[in-house]
């Protein structure tokens, strides 16, 4: 399935060579667990980066060693990261590196093998999230399921600020996305083919959960 993401304008397709050479990595079924984890960390960080681009800021006084003035600091306490489980939590990691003391929510959902629809299982978020600039973290978009399925989670308690990070998409879940959210910015390290008939993402990477946590092949 081939898509002009020109026309949706609230994605942004992160185009630096050392996204592209880390996702590469990524790609290889030869990393393994060991790797592949702080590679997704290191993927977060540099993706956050830029998504955290238009971050507000507030004018604080500081006193250096020389004097007293007015400088700008983010406004920490405005921002909340959500990961979806469980692979958004490799990428929870490194956008907590980048502001250690932000807040971290949770939603669970995993897809249903037949239907490949999102089920429900975990959410916990910072009962003052309608406050709060969102970042949703997940690094698989496939179907669009998953973060449609936890965006609504996210309104219906209350939240108006989101963004969407992930690693790779598939066309068909920036479609889903962003025909449902039009006004959500959904930040992609990687634009990928298509999806197979078991809506994996081709080339894609496989299970990024399993390969996150080691438990490819395990029950
Ligand atoms: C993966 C991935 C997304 C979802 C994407 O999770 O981390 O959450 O699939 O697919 P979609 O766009 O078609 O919804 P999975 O359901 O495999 O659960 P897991 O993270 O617990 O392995
Ligand atoms: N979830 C994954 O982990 N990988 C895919 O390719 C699709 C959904």
């Amino acid at each position: 399935m081939g898509i002009d993401i020109s026309k949706y304008k609230n994605v942004i397709l992160l185009d630096h060579p050392l996204i592209k050479h880390k996702i590469t990595q990524l790609r290889k079924v030869e990393t393994s667990t060991h790797k592949f984890r702080p590679i997704v960390q290191e993927l977060s960080v540099i993706e956050g980066y830029e998504a955290l681009r238009n971050v507000e800021t507030i004018d604080v006084e500081v006193q250096t060693p020389i004097e007293k003035t007015i400088q700008p600091e983010v406004r920490i306490n405005d921002l909340c990261f959500v990961p979806i489980l469980r692979a958004g939590l490799g990428m929870a990691d490194g956008l907590l590196e980048l502001i250690p003391g932000a807040a971290c929510g949770h939603i669970g959902l995993y897809r249903d093998e037949v239907t490949h629809e999102p089920v429900e299982y975990y959410c916990k978020l910072p009962a003052d999230i309608g406050e709060k600039q969102v970042y949703l973290l997940d690094p698989m978009l496939a179907t669009g399921g998953s973060a449609c399925g936890a965006v609504q989670i996210l309104k219906n308690h209350g939240a108006k600020r989101i963004a969407f990070i992930c690693i790779i998409a598939a066309p068909e879940g920036v479609k889903a996305f962003c025909e449902a959210n039009p006004d959500i910015p959904l930040y992609i390290g990687a634009l990928d083919r298509c999806l197979n008939d078991k809506a994996y993402i081709c080339p894609g990477l496989g299970d990024c959960g399993d390969r996150i946590f080691g438990t490819v092949g395990k029950k």
